[in-house]
């Protein structure tokens, strides 16, 4: 199976997972987008959704799904989102869509966050993909050079600007033993609007797709 093959089969695996008539927390990226085309087939079954992305959001309404403010809503049963890296305490790297922070926060009022990956994204430690950094961008030179005493190799990414304005930093090089020491780190410098880590806010459920199946880790 191909990557993409992989990422669908972990997609529609979390389709089991959806609550009947509530609304559903739905992230970013290429394995999610696979969700929100599956989500289509069984839109009569929910309310509606809420978006961590313009690109989600897109692709929701244009499949016909109502797409929630998240302000008007208290908790939502089931969040379903890709990751850049999982590692065996469902600590992860994300952004790599540059959708953190919305994730992030659709994240926080989920009571169920399901990773859904192909298997190429479960490490032993999380850094070797470069740890997306949002922030504001007088800020930018300021939190690279905070970023770089902290061990990481900061680069701006290129022609990119957030859903909120903003931009990213990629950090390379981290090697990272302790994600919810450093996430709580990083969201300390001025100027950082969200990190990457999602430590303190894990997953629940890891659906990982392989040539075997997909595993259901919980
Ligand atoms: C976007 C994300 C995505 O979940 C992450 O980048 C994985 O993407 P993909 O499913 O395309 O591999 O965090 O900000």
């Amino acid at each position: 199976m191909t990557q993409d093959e992989l990422k669908k089969a972990a997609a529609l695996a979390a389709l089991d997972y959806i609550v009947d008539d509530t609304i559903v927390g739905v992230g970013t990226g290429s394995t999610v987008n696979h969700f929100i085309d599956g989500l289509a087939a069984m839109r009569t079954r929910i309310r509606g959704a809420v978006s961590s992305s313009e690109a989600s959001s897109a692709r929701l309404a244009a499949h016909g799904i109502p797409v929630f403010d998240l302000n008007g809503i208290e908790e939502i049963p089931l969040y379903v989102d890709g990751a850049d890296e999982i590692d065996g305490r469902f600590c992860m790297i994300k952004g790599g869509g540059g959708a953190l922070t919305r994730e992030k926060i659709v994240a926080a009022v989920s009571a169920r966050f399901v990773c859904i990956c192909d298997a190429s994204k479960l490490v032993g430690t999380l850094g070797r993909f470069p740890l997306p950094v949002e922030v504001i961008p007088m800020a930018c030179s300021h939190v690279a050079r905070e970023l770089a005493r902290l061990g990481g190799q900061p680069r701006v990414r290129e022609n990119f600007v957030t859903d909120n304005g903003n931009l990213i930093i990629d950090v390379h090089g981290l090697t990272i033993a302790d994600p919810f020491t450093l996430e709580a780190r990083i969201d300390q410098i001025v100027g950082v609007v969200t990190n990457g880590l999602f430590a303190a806010r894990g997953a629940d459920v890891l659906l990982l797709a392989g040539s075997e199946g997909v595993e259901r880790r919980l």
